[in-house]
């Protein structure tokens, strides 16, 4: 057992989940210990569960970013080990019909935006970084230079849903209007799709007749306080482990997918 797990968080909102993890190491539940809170909205409230716990945090500011690169995009400076190919390769979570200028100020703005958080993170050392309600894209930029280790990720993400089912910004939303008698959330590793990394963890909860949409978010976040923590903690215990997987289809052709296996 590792009881040194240094664990950053970014976060876009209320930080609910931030706190049930924050918590749970202070509980024991976790091995491990919050060493960063980053946000890219000034005024999330999980800021202020940091500065009550006496964590680091910081803001790197988005809309303001991405406010400047719409408004100077020829002036706006890219980080100099940017590479737009790389990333146009990688990527995959653009909607069909998307332009090729639609796609490149993408993954340029969030590239200008996710090297200021790298620089912010880099005054921590860290072995997990969870995302917590952080609700912006990650770009392979990012993410490749968080996951410096082949073969291993170290970004969590939760989401509202039970995946593959509803992923994006509104996964309650999506649950609630499809008329699913079942809703959950997932814990997955974070790769370059959108919701698409590979599974770790998911929890369910019945839709009963009545049930708003509201009813839908507490009950879902109710199971996400304690998913994610059972998640970080299996993670501290070296516990899962990425594996590359074929399977053979109805159809005759082959999948290849890589999932998390768990030991027991
Ligand atoms: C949670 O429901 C989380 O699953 C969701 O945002 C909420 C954040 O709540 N995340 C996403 O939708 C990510 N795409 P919190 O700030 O209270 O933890």
């Amino acid at each position: 057992m590792n009881s040194a797990v240094r664990i950053g968080a970014l976060i876009s909102g209320g930080g609910t989940n931030l706190q049930a993890i924050i918590d749970a190491c202070e509980s024991g539940a976790i091995d491990g210990k919050m060493v960063f809170v980053g946000s890219d909205n000034p005024s999330a409230g999980g800021l202020d569960r940091a500065r009550h716990r006496g964590i680091a945090h910081f803001v790197v500011d988005y809309r303001d970013i991405l406010r400047r690169f719409r408004s100077l995009p020829s002036e706006s400076r890219l980080p100099e080990d940017f590479s737009l190919q790389d990333c146009q390769h990688k990527q995959h979570i653009f909607p069909e019909g998307a332009s090729v200028n639609q796609v490149s100020d993408f993954l340029k703005s969030r590239a200008m935006a996710e090297s200021e958080l790298l620089m912010q993170m880099a005054g921590y050392e860290f072995d997990l970084l969870v995302l917590a309600g952080f609700m912006r894209n990650l770009t392979p930029y990012f993410i490749d230079r968080v996951n410096v280790s082949p073969g291993q990720s170290r970004i969590m993400n939760i989401h509202p849903a039970i995946l593959p089912a509803f992923p994006g910004t509104d996964g309650y939303g999506d649950t609630f209007r499809h008329g699913c008698k079942v809703g959950g959330c997932t814990v997955h590793f974070v790769d370059y799709g959108e919701d698409s990394g590979p599974i770790i963890g998911q929890r369910t909860f019945p839709i009963l007749p009545g049930d708003t949409l509201d009813c839908i978010k507490k009950k879902g976040l109710k199971q996400e306080w304690k998913l994610y923590p059972e998640c970080v903690q299996l993670f501290v215990q070296k516990k899962l482990h990425l594996v590359r997987k074929e399977f053979s289809l109805p159809d005759g052709g082959i999948v290849r997918r890589t999932i998390v296996e768990i030991d027991p």
